[in-house]
């Protein structure tokens, strides 16, 4: 069969090097891809938005199945694209992936359908916001309702600070009409858990937890950006955990959503808070997570494009899906000053041969220039090791750092250092 996958980063490099091992997979395409991805699939150079000149491709090329990657396309409505068309394609459509591009949606299901998050409140105004915080206590967490490259959530330990976050996302519209509503949320403490699961709009199956790092700096100091690392499993997330998440968040939420006439196909990531009163969702992501999936799909076992149409036919609760019994940690290699500013076009050396024995290099910003790799962004690539356990895996991952070379590397060294605590 032929396979398209959409987007350019890590996760879709993982997502590739994945389907690639699977028995019916004939011939891979990405758009656009990167420099990694160009090593195992046909890069196709249509940027992800551009969802008519994708499906046009697809139809072109008789793909039967497209597998979208970032949230932009999905909640501007590719797989209705696709669908409109008669294209096969794995991902939730525009009134699914609602539950990732606007917050106000999800946190206002997750009340109605008594799903555990934190307590909150949806202000359309700045006034309405800025009257709120006056009677407010604090850390208060304010997030603005749409998409916004995962950076318009601002903790804010006073008053004051509220205030000028307020006023950023409302009026000075940092995040631009992400920032037409927003949210104010209750500041929740504990571990925090990735969980991606598999969804076929009726039944939902959780795939092995991870931990990401989202700050740029050592001991979760500095901005946010996509993240900077993970790790797979979470010790954290024990099988008590697992229950009581299965049982009220991930059923539940998959029952809402049908409810609501929104069944959910596709990867819904659930974003998750350890705290001492029990599990609260953070988030919900309506796809794979960067860099999570660069770590749970190297351990997965089961063959993804069987479990995908499965997802896609409605018979998700008839597949095998396992997970080998190993860990992984992924560190991200940047540029140096992300995610401000930073530079990019160096040559990067790869001294090693990675894609066997458990070590694997997932492009994100690269591109190919005069032959050469270069780096093309602030999250270059993400190395990945596996070992039996997570400490192993974390001491693989860092000695295969040393492998890649480029002017301003930049990673985290403690990605993987919570595991010590467990
Ligand atoms: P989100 O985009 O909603 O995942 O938020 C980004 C990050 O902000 C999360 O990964 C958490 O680290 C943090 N965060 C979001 N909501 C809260 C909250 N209610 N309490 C504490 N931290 C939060
Ligand atoms: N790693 C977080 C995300 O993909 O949103």
């Amino acid at each position: 069969m032929k396979v398209f996958v959409i987007g350019s980063g890590g996760r879709e490099h993982a997502i590739c090097f994945k389907v690639a091992q699977s028995k019916g997979v004939e011939k891979l395409y990405c758009a656009p891809g990167n420099a990694g991805i160009a090593e195992i699939a046909e890069c196709v150079p249509i940027p992800v938005m551009e969802l008519e000149r994708l499906a046009d491709f697809a139809e072109q090329e008789k793909i039967d199945l497209t597998i979208v990657g970032p949230d932009d396309p999905l909640v501007a409505g590719a797989v209705d694209v696709f669908e409109k068309r008669g294209l096969r394609v794995f991902g939730p459509r525009a009134n699914a992936a609602i539950i990732e591009g606007s917050k106000a949606f999800s946190k206002d299901l997750m009340k109605r359908y008594r799903i555990p998050t934190a307590a909150y409140e949806t202000f359309d105004s700045a006034e309405e916001a800025l009257a709120y915080l006056e009677r407010a206590e604090f850390p208060l967490v304010l997030k603005a309702d749409g998409l916004a490259l995962g950076k318009g959530v601002l903790i804010c330990p006073t008053k004051e600070e509220a205030i000028a976050g307020v006023r950023e996302i409302m009026e000075d519209r940092k995040f631009g009409a992400a920032g037409n509503r927003m949210v104010i949320e209750e500041f929740l403490t504990g571990r925090e858990v990735s969980v991606l699961c598999f969804c076929d709009g009726t039944t939902i199956r959780p795939m092995t937890s991870a931990q990401d790092h989202k700050r740029a700096k050592d001991g979760d100091q500095g901005l946010n950006t996509g993240g900077m690392g993970t790790f797979s499993p979470s010790p954290f997330y024990t099988e008590e955990i697992a229950s009581f998440c299965e049982e009220q968040i991930y059923r539940p939420t998959m029952a809402a959503m049908k409810a609501e006439g929104r069944e959910f196909v596709g990867i819904l990531f659930v974003g998750l808070m350890l705290t001492e009163k029990g599990p609260r969702v953070l988030e919900y992501n309506a796809r794979f997570g960067d860099p999570e999936t660069q770590v749970v799909l190297p351990r997965m076992k089961s063959d993804l494009i069987e479990v995908m149409e499965a997802c896609i036919d409605g018979r998700l609760d008839t597949v095998e899906l396992e997970f080998e019994e190993n860990a992984a940690v992924c560190v991200v290699l940047a540029s140096e000053g992300y995610p401000e500013h930073y530079e990019k076009g160096y040559p990067i050396q790869v001294n090693h041969e990675f894609g066997k024995d458990g070590y694997y290099l997932f492009h994100a910003g690269t591109a190919k220039k005069d032959g050469q790799v270069v780096t093309a962004g602030g999250r270059v690539l993400g190395v990945t090791a596996t070992g039996a356990d997570l400490k192993t895996a974390r001491a693989n991952a860092y000695q295969a750092t040393d492998w890649v070379e480029f002017e301003h590397k930049y990673m985290r060294h403690d990605i993987g250092k919570a595991i010590d605590e467990a």
